[in-house]
C-alpha cells in the first residue's frame, strides 16, 4: 500500500475526499492520509499546499513532493525541507485559464472605467466618460511562464498592446514584445499603463515593485497582481494610489494572508480585493498529472515539472 499524506492548508482537508476519489481511480493500492496523523510519517508522497514548517522533514520514507500549486514558494520558505526530495508543481492548463479570465475581468473594469461608473451609480448619475481604446493601452505582463504566456496571448487577441517580461529572453510571435534582465525591466515599467505580475516568489523578485519603480510607472498607470504578496512593497503601493500617481490596483495575492482586518487596503476604495482565487486548484483537471507524476516516481523514472530547487522556481 503507497501512503500518500495530504494537507491542503484548510483546517479541515476540506478537498482530501475528492482527491482519493481521482487518485483512487487512476492509481492502485493507494491511501490519503493527513499530513498530521501520526501514522503519515510512513508516507511515501506528500501532497501538499503550505505544510507546517518541519513537517516534511519528519516523513523519514519520502520519495516526492507534490506542490497543490503551481507556485512552491509555500515549500521553499521552510528551511527543513528535505534536499534529498524531488518537488513536482502543478502545471495545469485549467488554471492557466482560470487566471487569464480573472486578469481579463481585471483589466477590462479598469479600461472601461468600471469604479468611475460604480460610483457614479450609487449616486444615481447618468454621466459618460470618453471611451479608452485597448490599442492604446500599453500592459506589461511580468512572468511568461506557463500562465504569463497564456494572459500575455489573450491580452494580445483582445487588441492590447502587450509586452512581457522574463528572466531569459522569449518569443512569444509578433503581436508581444518581449523584454528580460534588469534594463528590459525597466523598459517594461516605464513604457506600460497597465502592470500585471504573474512571477512566482523567488529571492529575486522579493519587494521587485518598490517604491522607485512605481514612481518610473507612467502616470495614472494601474497595478494588477496574481504572483504573490511579497513581491510587492505593500506600503509604495498603497502611498502610489493615495498620491494619485496610480490610478488603483486589483490583488489577489498578500504579504499576510488572510489579509487582517486593520490592513489600510480594505480602506481604499481604488484597491480591489480578491482572497486568492484568481485561479484555484482543480482536482478534475490536475489528477491525472499528479498520479503520472506518482507513478513515475514509483516505478523509479523522472516525472515532469520537476521543480529547479536553485532557480527557486
Ligand atoms: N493567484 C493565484 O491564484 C495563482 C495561481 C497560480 C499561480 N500563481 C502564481 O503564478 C506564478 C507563476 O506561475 P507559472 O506556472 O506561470 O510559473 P512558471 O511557468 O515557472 O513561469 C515563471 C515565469 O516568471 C519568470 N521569472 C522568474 N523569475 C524571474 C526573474 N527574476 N526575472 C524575470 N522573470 C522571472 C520566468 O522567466 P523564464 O521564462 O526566463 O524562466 C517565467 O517566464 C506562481 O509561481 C504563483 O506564484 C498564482
Amino acid at each position: 500500500m503507497i501512503t500518500i499524506a495530504y494537507h491542503d492548508g484548510t483546517p479541515e482537508n476540506e478537498k482530501q475526499t475528492l482527491w482519493a476519489e481521482r487518485l483512487t481511480a487512476r492509481l492502485k493500492h493507494i491511501r490519503l492520509v493527513p499530513l498530521s496523523a501520526p501514522h503519515a510519517k510512513d508516507a511515501d508522497i506528500a501532497l501538499v499546499w503550505r505544510p507546517p514548517v518541519g513537517r516534511l522533514r519528519q516523513l523519514n520514507q519520502l520519495r516526492l513532493i507534490v506542490s497543490l500549486g503551481q507556485g512552491v514558494d509555500h515549500l521553499f520558505s521552510d528551511p527543513h525541507l528535505p534536499d534529498n526530495v524531488p518537488v513536482v508543481r502543478l502545471v495545469d492548463p485549467d488554471m492557466s485559464h482560470a487566471l487569464s479570465h480573472w486578469v481579463i475581468l481585471a483589466l477590462l473594469d479598469y479600461l472601461r472605467d468600471g469604479p468611475a461608473y460604480r460610483l457614479a451609480a450609487a449616486e444615481r448619475r447618468f454621466d459618460s466618460l470618453p471611451q479608452r481604446q485597448t490599442a492604446q493601452m500599453p500592459v506589461a505582463v511580468y512572468g511568461l511562464g506557463a500562465i504569463g504566456r497564456v494572459i500575455a496571448h489573450r491580452l494580445a487577441a483582445l487588441g492590447f498592446a502587450v509586452q512581457g517580461w522574463s528572466r531569459h529572453p522569449r518569443d512569444l510571435g509578433r503581436s508581444i514584445q518581449t523584454h528580460h534582465g534588469e534594463q528590459g525591466f525597466q523598459n517594461i515599467v516605464s513604457n506600460c499603463i497597465a502592470h500585471i505580475c504573474i512571477l512566482p516568489l523567488t529571492a529575486h523578485t522579493t519587494n521587485l515593485f518598490s517604491a522607485d519603480v512605481f514612481a518610473a510607472m507612467p502616470a495614472g498607470s494601474y497595478f494588477i497582481n496574481a504572483g504573490r504578496g511579497h513581491q510587492v512593497e505593500e506600503g509604495a503601493l498603497l502611498n502610489a494610489i493615495r498620491t494619485g500617481h496610480l490610478a488603483g490596483a486589483a490583488l489577489d495575492v498578500f504579504v499576510e494572508e488572510p489579509l487582517p482586518d486593520t490592513h489600510p487596503f480594505w480602506k481604499e476604495t481604488r484597491i480591489a480585493i480578491w482572497p486568492h482565487v484568481a485561479a484555484q486548484t482543480n482536482p478534475d483537471t490536475a489528477a491525472d498529472q499528479v498520479a503520472q507524476a506518482i507513478s513515475t516516481v514509483l516505478a523509479g523514472g523522472q516525472p515532469e515539472h520537476i521543480v529547479d530547487k536553485f532557480r527557486g522556481y
